[in-house]
């Protein structure tokens, strides 16, 4: 049965529209968990345009439920996720002009950093995971690095409209065939909506879904829990659950 990883990255860029205190991430996480997320997930990016170190900390000592660290394989960021220990880490490209994680990650042209980052992390305890494009030679690279899990990027299923939707499907459902016969655990995420989840949710495979925006947009109207078990309810549904 698929769980629900919520990202709450959204509630600290509100915060810091007005680099201010409010709303606070850590408490969306509790209210998260209310709702009945399964994981609650989070970016600290180099540049902290929205989570920081004092939300990293706070979030690893007061989550109950899997806390699962985005992360690029920059020194510095990776000295701190071997210090807070989140149960998993999601190992993610970084470049300082987008707006969101843009593309998987390119796990072969970086073979050796992510070997060496995914060995330090489950040396800490934490299950490595890959964010990578529904790519075949991708998939087998991240197991090569010893990754435990690939999450898969389901972000031009998001943005394809028409015929390209059916294409799209196909590629992820591939891309699940791969990481499971290679011996990962597969997770999906980036893009993912109340309108767009049933078709994803309904393959069989997936071990978890990291979904923010939707949910955190929905949260403005109906309240964070309530946004939260109105997804879990539809994947649950859309899982045959
Ligand atoms: N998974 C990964 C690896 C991401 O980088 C993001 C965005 O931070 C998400 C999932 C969630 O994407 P969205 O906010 O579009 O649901």
């Amino acid at each position: 049965m698929p769980g629900l990883g919520v990202n709450i990255d959204h509630v600290a860029t509100i915060r810091q529209a007005r680099r201010t205190v409010e709303p606070d991430p850590v408490w969306a996480a509790v209210q998260a968990e209310l709702g009945g997320a399964d994981g609650i997930t989070f970016h600290l990016r180099k540049d902290r345009r929205h989570i920081n170190d004092r939300d990293a900390r706070l979030l690893r000592a007061t989550v109950r439920c899997k806390l699962n660290m985005e992360m690029s394989l920059d020194d510095e960021i990776v000295a701190i996720a071997l210090e807070i220990k989140p149960d998993q880490a999601t190992l993610v490209p970084e470049n300082r002009q987008e707006i969101t994680t843009e593309g998987g990650l390119d796990v072969l042209g970086h073979a050796r950093r992510m070997a060496e980052v995914t060995k330090a992390l489950q040396a800490a305890g934490v299950i490595v995971s890959a964010f990578v494009d529904p790519h075949r030679d991708q998939i087998l690279a991240s197991r090569q690095a010893g990754c435990d899990a690939i999450e898969i990027h389901t972000g031009r299923y998001a943005n394809a409209t028409g015929r390209a939707i059916t294409e799209t499907i196909e590629e992820i459902r591939s891309g699940l065939r791969a990481g499971l016969d290679a011996g990962l655990v597969v997770h999906g995420g980036h893009g993912l909506t109340y309108n767009n989840i049933a078709p994803i949710a309904a393959l069989r495979g997936f071990c978890e879904f990291n979904i923010g925006h939707s949910i955190i947009s929905r949260a403005v109207f109906v309240g964070l829990s309530e946004a939260v078990a109105e997804m879990k309810r539809l994947i649950d549904k859309s899982a045959g659950i």
